[in-house]
C-alpha cells in the first residue's frame, strides 16, 4: 500500500471512532478531548529499522502488511492495516477502543450488532469484541459488557514499552488515556516518591517508576489489585509497591510524597484532604475531575478549601483537558503544587 493510502486508512479508522483528524507535518493528530499523535509508515517508503525508532519512542504507529514482521521485534503495539480485497462490503462501525487484542464498543449508536462486528473485524485483528451495555458504574468503575464476538476477555495491552495484563470485564482500563498517563509520568524527576491513589492495573505507577525512587500504588478492587501485582512482575517494575485496599484506610499509614496522582474524577474531591496531608513541601498533586459547563471555578475552590483549612499555599501549574464524558462534560487534570513551609 502506498503512503497516501495508508494515511487515508488511519484517518478513516479514527474518524469512525469519533476523533477529529488533522495532518501536521509527517504525522496525523487525532483529537477527542485529548490529542493523540499517529504515525503511518508504508512499506514502499520505509524500512523496518526506520519504523522501529518511532515505535520505541512510544508513538502510535501504523504500518501496512509489508512491514508486519516488526510486530514481533518491538515491545510496543504496532497496528497493521491490510489492503481490502475490493469485494468486501464497507461495514459501518460504531465508536470503539482497542485494549490489547480486544475491541470495546462504547456506544453502538444506530449500528446493527452483526454489522459492528464485521466492520471492526475488517479493520482490527482482535480475538473478542465487547459491547459496553451501561456506562462505568460502582466504586470499581467497571462496565457491564455483552460479548458480541469471541469468549476470552483477558488480554495484554502494550503502552510506551510496557505490558499491562487486564480483563476489562473485571477491572477499569482505558487505552484512551495513554497519552495523559505519559504526560504525568514525564514530569516525574529522579529520586521522587510517588503515590498513585486508585491505581487500577498499574499503568500510571509503572510508567512513573522509570524515574521515581519509589512508587506506592493503591487499588481497592481485588481483581484490579491482583492485575496490578501481576503487571509489576511482568514489567520488572521493582520500585512499585502495589497495595490492595481503600485509599482512606491505607494512605493515613503512609508518609509524605513528592507527587500524588488521583485518577478518580467522579469522587477525587472526597480524598483531596488526605492527598494534601500526604504531600511534601512543594509536592505536586494531579487532581482529576469532571468539568461540567462552567464549573472550573468550583473545582479550584475544592483545592482552595482543603489547602486553606490547613493554612497552606498552593499554585495551579496546569489545567489539562484529557477526554470527554459527554457533550458538556470534560475530564480535566488540575496539576497543583502545595507549599508547606510558610
Ligand atoms: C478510573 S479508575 C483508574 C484506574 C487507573 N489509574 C488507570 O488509569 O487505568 C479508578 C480506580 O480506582 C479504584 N478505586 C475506587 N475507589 C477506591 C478507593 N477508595 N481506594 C482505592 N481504590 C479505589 C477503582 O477500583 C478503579 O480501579
Amino acid at each position: 500500500m502506498n503512503q497516501e493510502k495508508l494515511e487515508a486508512k488511519v484517518r478513516e479508522l479514527f474518524e469512525r471512532q469519533g476523533f477529529k483528524v488533522k495532518k501536521e507535518g509527517n504525522r496525523l493528530t487525532a483529537s477527542n478531548g485529548q490529542k493523540i499523535v499517529l504515525k503511518a509508515f508504508s512499506s514502499d517508503k520505509y524500512s523496518t529499522e526506520e519504523v522501529k525508532a518511532s515505535v520505541e519512542s512510544g508513538e502510535k504507529v501504523f504500518v501496512d502488511e509489508g512491514l508486519e514482521e516488526i510486530e514481533s521485534s518491538v515491545d510496543n503495539d504496532v497496528s497493521i492495516l491490510h489492503e481490502e480485497s475490493g469485494d468486501e462490503p464497507d461495514y459501518e462501525t460504531p465508536s470503539y477502543e482497542v485494549i490489547g487484542d480486544i475491541a470495546v464498543i462504547n456506544d453502538l449508536a444506530s449500528v446493527d450488532r452483526e454489522e459492528a462486528v464485521e466492520g471492526i473485524l475488517q479493520h482490527q485483528n482482535v480475538k473478542a469484541i465487547l459491547l459496553k451495555k451501561e456506562g462505568l458504574s460502582g466504586e470499581f468503575r467497571v462496565g457491564d459488557y455483552e460479548k458480541l464476538y469471541g469468549t476470552e476477555t483477558e488480554t495484554i495491552h502494550k503502552e510506551f514499552g510496557y505490558r499491562f495484563k487486564v480483563d476489562p470485564t473485571e477491572v477499569y482500563f482505558s487505552e484512551r488515556f495513554g497519552t495523559e498517563r505519559k504526560r504525568v509520568a514525564d514530569q516525574v524527576e529522579e529520586g521522587e516518591k510517588v503515590l498513585v491513589m486508585f491505581a487500577g492495573v498499574g499503568p500510571f505507577a509503572i510508567l512513573c517508576s522509570e524515574k521515581a525512587e519509589k512508587v506506592i500504588a493503591v487499588e481497592k478492587n481485588p481483581a484490579g489489585a491482583e492485575y496490578l501485582k501481576k503487571n509489576i512482575e511482568l514489567n520488572k517494575a521493582d520500585k512499585v509497591e502495589g497495595i490492595e485496599g481503600d485509599v482512606k484506610e491505607v494512605v493515613p499509614e503512609l508518609g509524605e510524597f513528592d507527587r500524588i496522582i488521583m485518577p478518580l474524577p467522579e469522587s477525587a474531591d472526597q480524598f483531596l484532604g488526605l492527598a494534601v496531608d500526604h504531600t511534601s513541601n512543594n509536592g505536586v498533586i494531579h487532581y482529576y475531575r469532571f468539568r461540567e459547563e462552567g464549573n472550573q471555578e468550583e473545582l479550584e475552590e475544592e483545592i482552595e478549601a482543603e489547602t486553606s483549612r490547613r493554612s497552606l499555599d498552593y499554585e495551579i501549574i496546569d489545567v489539562v483537558e484529557c477526554g470527554e464524558r459527554g457533550p458538556s462534560s470534560t475530564r480535566v487534570c488540575i496539576d497543583f503544587q502545595v507549599t508547606k513551609d510558610t
